[in-house]
């Protein structure tokens, strides 16, 4: 998945650095601004109990299927055939499971707002699976852990043909041939590290007071782009409450979303804060060197925890299509140092 300050192509940086700084990778790992899920998941996979966490829904059911669940579950309620996960998925792709509802009519060419989002076939599609997975829900049909299952499925899928170039801020006026392709639901890797991984969707300044660990991972958002509407529609579609959407882009309501990470006025006193209520033997925070918050200003939060110790990557950062399509024309230098800040705290 393409996403801002998603840390998948540094997720060996990040372990190497925790290897030279002598952290045994045991116990329990906190990633608590969870996002895509993935660096919990590859502690997870390292045997680690993982506790993760992210105010945005559509993170909050990835991380429960990447993080929480450890086997998959059978779907009997609604794979009458015994065919598990595969009967359920067959159900979902097959392409006569189309109707012109709420997706269609906000995010499709064809619909009322002529917004290019998805195609039409593949915006039917999205609106009878959704429809679908919602109805099975309301008639205890399925498992929380199925439920999940199938949400993630489905956002995984459709982000997968939505015509943008990175994020859902605005979608591509010509189509991206992908966008053209069917969509298509697969099955999640489910891994068991033998241990309760937990997952919450709250606010890492809030939920800091109530969790503890071994290592607790810091990956905030560095700059003033807001989450909550850059993938406002992978939201739409996880939370499902079909609500009036505003703007251009088919925006939905996200007072309650807004982070004080992204402000040049709170991001420092957020930090602060949340490092000052951190229960964990380490605090390794993630932060590149085109942050709101400076350099200096981490080492004055984190120097209050113990002695900070820096490991730097020059790292090519994330881009939009619509970003290359600038530098074309400017040649401006695409890498940024990404750097991985350790504290010992006892
Ligand atoms: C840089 S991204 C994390 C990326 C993640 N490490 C990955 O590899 O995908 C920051 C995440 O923090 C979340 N976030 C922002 N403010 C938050 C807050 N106050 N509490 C919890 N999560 C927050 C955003 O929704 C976003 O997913």
């Amino acid at each position: 998945m393409k996403y801002i300050g998603n840390k998948t192509r540094l997720l060996d940086f990040i372990d190497e650095s925790l290897a030279a700084e002598a952290i045994p990778i045991k116990g329990t790992f906190i990633d608590i601004f969870g996002g895509t899920g993935y660096v919990g998941r590859f502690y997870k996979e390292k045997g680690m109990k993982v506790i993760s966490n992210d105010i945005m829904t559509y993170s909050y059911w990835a991380q429960y299927v990447l993080i929480s669940v450890n086997s998959m579950p059978t779907f009997d309620k609604v794979a009458m055939g015994g065919g598990g996960i595969n009967e359920v998925l067959s159900i979902l792709n097959n392409p006569k499971l189309s109707k012109e509802g709420y997706i269609f009519e906000n995010f499709a060419p064809g619909g009322k707002a002529g917004r290019q989002y998805f195609s039409d076939e593949n915006a039917k599609r999205i609106d009878a699976i959704r429809d679908l997975i919602e109805q099975w829900k309301t008639d205890t049909l399925l498992s929380e852990d199925e439920y999940a299952i199938l949400v993630y499925s489905l956002v995984d899928a459709a982000d997968f043909v939505a015509n943008i170039a990175g994020t859902y801020g605005a979608y591509l006026k010509i189509w991206r041939s992908m966008a053209l392709k069917p969509i298509k639901l697969k099955v999640p890797k489910i891994f068991d590290n033998n241990t309760e991984n937990i997952v919450y969707q709250q606010d890492a300044n809030c939920l800091i007071k109530d969790i503890s660990g071994d290592i607790l991972y810091l990956d905030p958002p560095y700059n003033s782009r807001q989450y909550a509407p850059n993938f406002h529609l992978l939201e739409t579609l996880s939370v499902w409450d079909k609500q009036p959407l505003v703007g251009k882009s088919g925006q939905r309501e996200y007072k309650d979303k807004k982070s004080r990470y992204c402000s040049k006025k709170l991001a420092y006193n957020a930090l602060k804060e949340l490092v000052a209520n951190a229960k964990a033997t380490y605090i390794v925070l993630s932060y590149n060197d085109e942050g709101i918050i400076s350099r200096e200003e981490i080492y004055q939060i984190l120097s209050t925890r113990g002695q900070v110790h820096e490991h730097i990557k020059n790292y090519r950062r994330f881009r939009t299509e619509k970003d290359h399509e600038k530098r074309h024309y400017k040649a401006c230098n695409d890498r940024v140092l990404e750097r991985l800040y350790i504290v010992k705290t006892v």
